[in-house]
């Protein structure tokens, strides 16, 4: 057994958010489409919750969800222009979260500003990363731009796993045999998960799609997208995972593939969004049920295990906590 093989459970200690903080991750909060401009909603994250709003600029802003006053949820105020009003006093915030308007005093408390998460609009998703500065880029898909490919996106029923457990299947190449009967072509050799996105190819065939060359791209532990090359088309999917109350995973999926003259794009788009529902079926009943114990690995997990160790490893922080609890 390699050294790589051979992280016995003791040794392995699995990321704890209570403990360490959530993994420092672009998350989706929202689909575009909930979020017209002059509209606000609020929506779990992390351990608490978060406003998504679009003033008339038409820019989408993530902040923590209660006000700084006395903890009205945002989401039930009202956009006004580019503000933020609050329903219970109508203090007004910003764009960049700070207080700008107390109806009844200019004396405005430097401290009267909410978390304001990076946020970045990007396949149909409005995006905020957890922490100060972003780590890395939004994610996308491994070779094709955004401007070379048509996409759709929908969302996925909650989980009540981790998110780096979830993605984490995709290391797991025994389940991708048993759970989806697919047959590994080619595995891939072993790659490298020291940064923060990671990246690799193998062989498939599906039962239902056929054979297909894949070339996944991971993006922090909640992301993964890959491209599957059949023999006459190619479909891109990208799943991201975001933590939300008690533990669990709300998700996303983009479908993408080539804008090509004379091919029937969304014919392409509902068979790859299909493909996608049908997977995440399959593995359902598994990640609904499953208490996550890594104890007895062999050298089948190999990459599995790789993946925990960097999950493990991985940036992890909080800053947001006080704002949105
Ligand atoms: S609680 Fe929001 S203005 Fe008072
Ligand atoms: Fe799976």
């Amino acid at each position: 057994m390699s050294q790589q093989t051979a992280a016995p459970a003791e040794a392995l200690r699995l990321p704890d958010a209570a403990r360490d903080g959530y993994h420092q991750c672009w998350y989706p909060i929202a689909m575009s489409q909930e979020v017209a401009a002059g509209k606000v909603i609020s929506k779990e994250f992390l351990d608490g919750r978060v406003v998504v709003w679009r003033g008339a600029d038409g820019v989408a802003r993530v902040h923590s969800a209660f006000c700084r006053h006395m903890g009205a949820d945002l989401g039930v105020g009202s956009v006004e222009g580019n503000h933020l009003r609050c329903i219970f006093h109508r203090w007004e915030y910003g764009g960049d979260g700070r207080c700008v308007k107390i109806p009844v005093t200019d004396a405005i408390p430097p401290r009267a500003r909410l978390f304001n998460f990076p946020t970045e609009e990007k396949w149909g998703l409005i995006w905020a990363f957890n922490g100060e500065k972003p780590l890395y880029d939004l994610p996308h898909f491994p070779t094709l731009s955004e401007d070379q490919i048509a996409h759709s996106v929908f969302e996925c029923a909650p989980l009540p796993v981790p998110t780096w457990l979830i993605v984490g299947n995709t290391h797991d190449f025994q389940h991708v045999r048993a759970v989806h009967n697919a047959t590994m072509e080619k595995e891939p050799e072993d790659f490298d998960m020291s940064g923060m996105t990671v990246e690799f190819k193998n062989e498939v065939t599906d039962p239902n799609m056929g054979f297909s060359k894949q070339h996944f791209k991971l993006f922090g532990t909640n992301t993964v997208a890959f491209e599957n090359k059949f023999e006459k088309m190619l479909i891109m999917s990208m799943y991201s995972g975001t933590p939300i109350n008690g533990g669990r995973t709300k998700g996303y999926t983009v479908t993408a593939t080539p804008r090509i003259p004379n091919v029937d794009v969304q014919a392409i788009l509902a068979r790859g969004e299909a493909f996608g529902k049908n997977i995440m079926a399959e593995d359902d009943v598994l990640l609904y049920t499953i208490r996550f114990k890594p104890e007895m690995p062999i050298a089948a997990d190999r990459h599995l295990m790789l993946w925990l160790q960097r999950a493990a490893r991985f940036p992890a922080a909080h800053p947001s906590q006080s704002f949105i609890t």
